[in-house]
């Protein structure tokens, strides 16, 4: 009992390390994305920077790095790094935006003041245009740097702007701001939750199998994993949003009840909303052992620590 225990606790620890390492890599990257040597306004590269650097999980960025590692191995993963980038520059940029007076007017974000608090309305709208734009180009880097087949490249382009555009993230965040209020049934809720924050998770999967090489099956696969814990995050957030600790979230708790968003627990509960997250993580796990892949097993980690997050 003692021993399982304790080769429990070095797994947590292993994975832990993993994080912590994860992270750091994609801040790095993410300090040097920006050329120094770029004119531009101060206070625009400010604002970005400002938003870009302010911690936050990095989960989308690390979700790349997992599904490029899952298919290839690990020696595929610093040519996922440009992808990786590309997404928590589209992520940081649709939270500027989220945070503004005219979406859902929130004060903090990872710890700090919201960008428009700091720059003001007109540069944090331009900063997250800004990174907007910058994602597209990074992704580019992945041939330019890394080799990545042009093709595939293509492919990871064309989907971004899929996802994160009209009829995804965009999308999302649009029958959000239509719906607050007057969402009537569970289904409406689902399709904006699938969108505004499953689409960018489902692409962070995707193109991370594709910097790998990986055949549609295992796409699907990944595809499938990410479409279940994209949907499980959101349905988290609006739990924590009730009942989270705003020190551990870096943001302001209660903020959809003041915007009267419609929320999962608003529909079904936060026990109910609970175990909806472990089944969509059940499912997720299942999508991904049901295929053959080189080394999934940091996907299933991360899977079962979004399950557990507490901000
Ligand atoms: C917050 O995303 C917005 C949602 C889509 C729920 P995260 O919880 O990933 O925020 P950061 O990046 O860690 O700040
Ligand atoms: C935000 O959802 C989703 C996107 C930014 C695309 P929320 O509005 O619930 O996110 P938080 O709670 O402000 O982080
Ligand atoms: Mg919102
Ligand atoms: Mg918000
Ligand atoms: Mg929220």
């Amino acid at each position: 009992m003692r021993g399982i225990l304790l080769a429990k606790l070095n797994e947590t620890e292993e994975f832990t390390e993993y994080m912590t390492r994860s992270r750091a890599a994609v801040e790095e990257a993410l300090s040097g994305s920006i050329p120094l040597d770029w004119e531009m306004p101060a206070s625009l590269r400010e604002s970005m920077r400002y938003s870009l650097l302010a911690g936050g999980k990095r989960i989308r960025p690390i979700l790349v790095l997992a599904a490029a590692e899952a298919v290839g191995g690990a020696e595929l993963v610093p040519s996922a790094m440009p992808v990786a980038c590309a997404i928590e520059m589209i992520h940081t940029y649709s939270l500027i935006h989220d945070d503004l007076p005219a979406m859902d007017n929130d004060d903090y974000r990872r710890g700090k003041l919201t960008n428009h608090k700091v720059h003001g309305e007109a540069m944090a709208i331009l900063g997250g245009d800004a990174l907007l734009t910058h994602a597209f180009h990074q992704v580019v880097q992945a041939s330019r740097k890394h080799r990545v087949p042009t093709d595939q490249v293509l492919a990871i382009i064309e989907e971004l702007s899929v996802l994160a555009g009209a009829r995804g993230m965009v999308g999302g965040q649009a029958a959000d701001m239509i719906g607050e209020q007057g969402i009537t049934s569970l289904e409406q809720l689902q399709y904006i939750h699938l969108h505004k924050t499953g689409d960018l998770i489902v692409f962070s999967l995707r193109a991370g199998g594709r910097v790998a090489g990986a055949s549609e099956e295992q796409l699907t696969a990944l595809e499938t994993f990410g479409r279940q814990i994209g949907l499980a995050f959101q349905i988290q957030d609006d739990v924590l949003d009730l009942i989270g600790d705003e020190q551990k979230l870096g943001k302001k708790t209660q903020s959809d009840v003041a915007q009267s968003k419609v929320t999962y627990p608003y529909f079904i509960g936060i026990e109910a909303s609970q175990v909806e997250i472990e089944r969509l993580t059940r499912e997720a796990k299942e999508a991904i052992e049901g295929v053959n892949l080189a080394s999934p097993q940091r996907l299933i980690e991360l899977a079962d620590y979004l399950m557990k997050r507490d901000h």
